[in-house]
Parts: C-alpha cells; structure tokens; sequence
C-alpha cells in the first residue's frame, strides 16, 4: 500500500510575507520613524549617505522578526521599538561596509553609496549607524538584549573575515561555507528573533525556541541569496547578478558543482575562480555546470531543510496569527525572487 498524500498538503500557493507585515504594521511604522530621526547628524553627510541607501526601501525582514517575536509573548512595552531599530541599523550598516568589501555597484536597485559617495564615506556612516544601533540598546536597558547583539555585531564581522579568507580557494568546503553563512548572515536573524522574547520576559526555552527559528531561517535565507547571485534577474534582485563569480567568492552552487565535476572541469573552475578569468563567457560556463549539476536546485533543498528545522523550532509555540506569520516567512524566504 501506498503512502497517501492529501491534497491540502501539497502546498499550491506562494508564500507571503503579508501576514507578518500586517500584524506589524503599527509598530514598524514607528520602527521607520525612529530609523529617520536616528540617522539624524549635523554632518550633513551622515543623513545624506543613510537616506540613500533607507529610502530605498528594503524588505525590513529583521525588524519585523523582533516586533513579531516580541509581541509573541504578549510584550506591552516600548523597547520592542527601539530594538527593531537597531537590528535594522546593524543591518543597514553592514550592507554599507558589504558593498564596499564586495565592490557593489547596485544595492535595492541603486547605485550604491560608495559608488556615489566613495568608500571612505560608505564606511565611515556606517560605522555612525553602528554606534548609533548601540546607544538605544543601551537606551533600553537590557542587559541581555544588549549582550545578544553585540555578540551578534561581532560574529557578524568575524564571518565577512572568514568568508574573505576562504576566498578564491576552490577547496573551500560546504562546513567552511556554513560556518561562513551562520555567522554573515544568520546570526542576526537569530538575535533579531531573540531579543523580542528576552524583552517580553519569556523562558529561556521560548528564548531558544526564537533564536533557532532566526538562525535556520537565516541559514536559508542566505543559501537562497546565493541561488540568486547565479538564478535571479537583476531588475528584480535589485543588485547585480554574476557578482559572486566575478569576486570568486565561494558560494554552495558553485561547492557543490566543483565537487561533482570531473578534472577538467575542476580545473576549469580553478582558473576561473582562482585564477581570475572571470569574464561574461566564464560565467556562461559556470552557469551550464552549476545546472549539469543541479547546484542551485541542491542548494534550494538545502535551504528547504534548514527551513524545516526553523518551522520544527516553533512547533511547541501555541497556534496564533503571529506563529502563522513567522512560519509563512520561511517558505516566503525560499520562494523569494528579491
Ligand atoms: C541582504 O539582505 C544581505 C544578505 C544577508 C543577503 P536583505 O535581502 O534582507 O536586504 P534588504 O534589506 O531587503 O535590502
Ligand atoms: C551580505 O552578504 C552582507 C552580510 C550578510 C554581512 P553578501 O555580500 O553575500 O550579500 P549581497 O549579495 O551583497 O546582498
Ligand atoms: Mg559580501
Ligand atoms: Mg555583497
């Protein structure tokens, strides 16, 4: 006998991120609100360089993860607020010092500050924006809020160093990818989901149950950017494609299609990488052996596996309009095209 499939559990619907947005509606208005003011500086750079780059929108999918995860636990108070604030600092300044790193030219469908500005200024806001992430944390006086981000702050750094040491080396392996990812990436998405319930005063239970939901929700949502960087289109990505090839940077599609290949086609991949030759006709071969070996379809199974972890880590929590919220954004994130 067969095993037998509902059809209500085959899923025929996107995903969508409305949910979360709606049920925060009131609290990320106030969010944008305070991220205006905050990016507020007599030197009139300062505002100039931020505005550029928060008034060109974002998903704001961190901010919510901490109003949301807040709220969960029933938190009446304000600090939820200025915490949102801050992860979404943090994050606004690591993309300022990302793009200078990764020579970015387009970030939310914009050239980017530094291509506008120059890269001194690009990282000098946002080192101003980092500063000003910690002066409301600390506004808000907790001391374990505080600790979870600044760890979060530092981990986040440590990954964009690891990842630029493991640069350019083909030998590079899916555990050193990971651990570049966890920490580039994730790490804020687990912060950002735990300090709604550090704030709300939940069990240290609740706090873990959170902060994995971040982390694997994180761990997918960076192997599906990574997918991107190879399957998306820029007009809809909002930042270039092919930019992940061209800095030789090592993401699982191209682990995993390295691996599989033959000599030559290793080889291949060590003078391109490597060896620099990464020019528009190597990314067209890199792309037909990234699809001989399914890289990005393998890539995607891994994400829908760090997303089941994300979902499992919920599974305790009661059923609410928020749980739903925080859950569809899993599937959200591996479905999305920007
Ligand atoms: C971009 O993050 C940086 C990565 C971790 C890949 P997002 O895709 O969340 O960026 P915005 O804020 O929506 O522009
Ligand atoms: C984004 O990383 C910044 C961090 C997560 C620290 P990437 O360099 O991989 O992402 P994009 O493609 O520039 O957004
Ligand atoms: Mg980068
Ligand atoms: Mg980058």
């Amino acid at each position: 006998m067969g095993v037998v499939v509902s059809l209500e559990d085959s899923k025929n619907r996107q995903a969508s991120v409305k949910p979360l947005v709606d049920l925060t509606k009131g609290d990320m208005e106030r969010v944008n609100q305070l991220i205006l003011s905050k990016a507020g500086s007599d030197v009139q750079m300062i505002p100039e360089v931020a505005n550029h780059l928060i008034s060109s929108g974002g998903k704001r999918l961190r901010p919510m993860l901490t109003l949301a995860s807040a709220a969960m636990f029933g938190y009446a108070g304000d600090s939820h607020i200025k915490l949102a604030t801050s992860v979404e600092f943090m994050h606004t300044a690591t993309l300022l010092h990302d793009d200078v790193v990764d020579e970015s030219d387009l970030r939310r469908g914009k050239s980017t500050a530094r291509t506008i500005w120059g890269n001194q200024a690009s990282v000098l806001v946002g080192d101003f924006l980092l500063g000003q992430a910690f002066r409301m944390m600390v506004d808000v006086g907790s001391l374990d809020a505080l600790d979870v981000l600044s760890t979060a702050a530092s981990v986040i750094a440590e990954g964009e160093v690891l990842q630029l040491s493991v640069a350019k080396n083909m030998e590079t392996t899916e555990d050193d990818y990971l651990q570049v990812i966890r920490a580039k990436t994730a790490a804020l998405f687990a912060a950002a989901a735990e300090v709604g319930p550090i704030i709300a005063g939940a069990s240290r239970a609740e706090r873990n149950a959170l902060k994995s939901y971040g982390m694997n929700l994180g761990l997918a949502f960076q192997l599906v950017d990574d997918v991107l960087d190879y399957g998306g289109s820029a007009a809809e990505l909002g930042k270039n494609v092919g930019d992940d090839f061209r800095e030789g940077k090592i993401t699982l599609p191209v682990i995993l299609s390295y691996r599989r290949g033959t000599p030559d086609e290793r080889q291949f991949w060590r003078t391109a990488i490597e060896g620099g030759e990464n020019g528009d006709e190597n990314l067209e071969k890199a792309l037909a052996l990234i699809t001989r070996y399914n890289g990005l379809g393998d890539t995607i199974a891994r994400a829908q596996h760090y997303g089941t972890i994300a979902r499992d880590a919920l599974a305790p929590m009661p059923a609410s309009a928020l749980k739903s919220a925080l859950l569809e954004v899993i599937d959200f994130c591996i479905e999305r095209l920007n």
